[in-house]
């Protein structure tokens, strides 16, 4: 009779046990399917792999040697699940040898610096920051130069590379 009840107990308690683990099991897959789109959302922007892009810009004989000039061109980037013709700034600087392709966000707070002919610099309207005609940084706060994307020249036309 008493080998009967014992019996019985540990069956009621493995069945406890049961229950509780299959409890478990539903509830990890609960927090799980709440838990991980919202770590997939969060962390997406460190996983996104970004592609370098080349772009032409213009004819070579369009700049002379010591100029810098403004170009705005545009060109189709993917923004969520859409893709979408972005438009961009960007500063050419022809020297003797080569061109350079200067990046107009101060590397301050991002603000669009401008060129300022007659000084040959640029001047950020923020808060003063100022570079020479190359984007090196030579007063206020900005921390370091701006920022340049590399440059080709082909069959006579000027390329930028972008990353998008
Ligand atoms: S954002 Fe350009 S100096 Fe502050």
């Amino acid at each position: 009779m008493t080998n009967d009840l014992s019996t019985n107990d540990s069956i009621e308690i493995s069945r406890r046990k049961m229950m509780g683990l299959v409890v478990g099991v539903i509830n990890l897959g609960l927090i799980g399917s709440i838990v991980g789109p919202m770590v997939g959302f969060a962390t997406a922007p460190l996983t996104v792999k970004r592609k370098q892009r080349w772009v032409e810009l213009m004819d070579e004989s369009m700049i002379q040697p010591g100029e810098v000039k403004e170009v705005n061109y545009s060109m189709r980037v993917v923004d969520g699940y859409h893709e979408i013709e972005q438009k961009y700034t960007v500063y050419l600087r022809r020297g003797e040898e080569d061109v350079i392709c200067i990046d107009p966000a101060c590397t301050h707070l991002g603000c669009r610096v401008k060129f300022q002919s007659e000084q040959h610099r640029f001047v950020c309207p923020c808060h003063g920051g100022v570079f020479d005609d190359q984007g090196n940084n030579k007063s206020g706060p900005p921390p370091k130069p701006l920022e340049r994307h590399p440059v080709k020249i082909e069959a006579g036309k000027i390329w930028i590379s972008r990353e998008v």
